[in-house]
């Protein structure tokens, strides 16, 4: 029996959540069960200035075309890995688990709703071990978890990088430039080969394919003759040259790798070897801030509640999925600590091949 639901929401925020919060909370309301939001990740659990949020119908009226989370996120979330500062100004990691099951169990929660991505999911199983009974949601703007065809936040990420592109290629095409836009995404290509393809980028730069200068070089030849002055790259934040490395701004304690820098490096060799001027820019967190698409806001509402008929039935451990355009559910184990890279035979990829785009290889 059911009587109170919790739900959190961790790592990034993505465009969508909101959405998820407002069905799930409704949906579990026309369930009569009472409806608790954990603030900040598992925050709630560990920092006594977060208390849970009551989640009643006014509470999540008119949220589901808001961006972010009214829950707030955490990627220095991790109960597992919960950064402290000592005295001296040394940061440990230090494990947290123990206080977030204790305090599930003290506010009386009898399951919680998940949405997250593969950081989030990979806690949620632990914590699974550990005895909460939990549901997940599959939200990132980077697409990368297997087992759904889509996850909240990304069809917005795509449709704001689109537009970014058209917009860059009129002023590229003015001032005969090279234009690179750098997009989000992680080790994964989803966003920069989606947003590449959809706005018709000249080149798109993606972690699955190693990228060479030369290939790159021969295509801004190439329409340089046929009186194409200026050209598009598009490139993910994780993609790699052809024997390189991935770009990292540096790493923060408790948190993941920062990645950046690939978009200016790019630019800047394009430059030197081709003669033309270049310009790039990072588009960053725009990607992942503002209203969500209508079809996030379908996506995440589904989801929410297809959650919430999941925790009625009991079926804990799983993550609600989308595919093939319907909602199943997957053992979370399976999709725990992996990622989904955009498939080298896969049709957008092929479609990007068919129509010219130089994939840097
Ligand atoms: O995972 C979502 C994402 O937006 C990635 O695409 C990006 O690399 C990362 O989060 C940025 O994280 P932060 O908000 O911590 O800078």
């Amino acid at each position: 029996m059911i009587k109170r639901l919790a739900i959190n929401t961790g790592g990034g925020d993505a465009p969508g959540l909101n959405a998820a919060i407002r069905s799930a909370t409704l949906a579990a309301l026309e369930r009569n069960w009472q409806v608790w939001g954990i603030r900040h990740g598992y925050g709630t659990f560990t920092d006594p200035n977060r208390p849970l949020m009551a989640l009643d119908r006014d509470r999540v009226r008119g949220i589901t075309l808001l961006g972010g989370t009214i829950l707030g996120a955490a990627n220095r979330g991790n109960p597992y890995q919960m950064p402290i500062t000592a005295s001296d100004g040394s940061t440990q990691l230090m494990d947290y688990s123990e206080l977030v099951v204790q305090g599930f169990r003290e506010h009386q929660l009898d399951a919680l709703i998940a949405m997250g991505g593969d950081g989030s999911m990979a806690i949620a199983h632990r914590l699974l071990q550990q005895g909460i009974p939990i549901v997940g949601v599959p939200k990132t703007i980077d697409n990368d978890l297997p087992g759904t065809d889509q996850t909240l936040g990304f069809d917005t990420a795509v449709s704001i990088a689109t537009e970014a592109i058209d917009r860059i290629a009129t002023t590229a095409e003015s001032h005969d430039r090279i234009m690179v836009v750098e997009v989000m995404g992680r080790y994964a290509g989803w966003i920069a080969l989606h947003a590449g393809v959809s706005a018709t980028a000249d080149i798109i730069l993606i972690p699955e394919i190693p990228f060479q200068f030369e290939a790159m070089v021969k295509k801004v030849e190439e329409r340089e003759r046929r009186g194409r002055h200026f050209t598009i790259v598009v490139v993910a934040e994780g993609a790699i040259e052809r024997q390189g490395q991935v770009f990292t701004k540096g790493k923060v304690a408790g948190q993941s790798e920062q990645l950046g820098g690939v978009g200016e490096y790019v630019a800047k060799r394009l430059s030197a070897l081709t003669g033309k001027e270049s310009r790039s820019l990072v588009l960053g967190h725009l990607q992942r801030g503002g209203s969500p698409t209508t079809v996030d806001r379908l996506i995440s509402l589904r989801l929410g509640a297809a959650a919430v008929r999941a925790v009625e039935e009991g079926d804990f451990g799983k993550i609600v999925m989308l595919q093939n355009g319907q909602i199943v559910r997957v053992p979370i184990q399976e999709i725990a600590g992996k990622m989904k890279k955009v498939p080298l035979e896969g049709d957008t990829l092929q479609t990007a091949r068919d129509i010219g785009i130089c994939l840097g290889n």
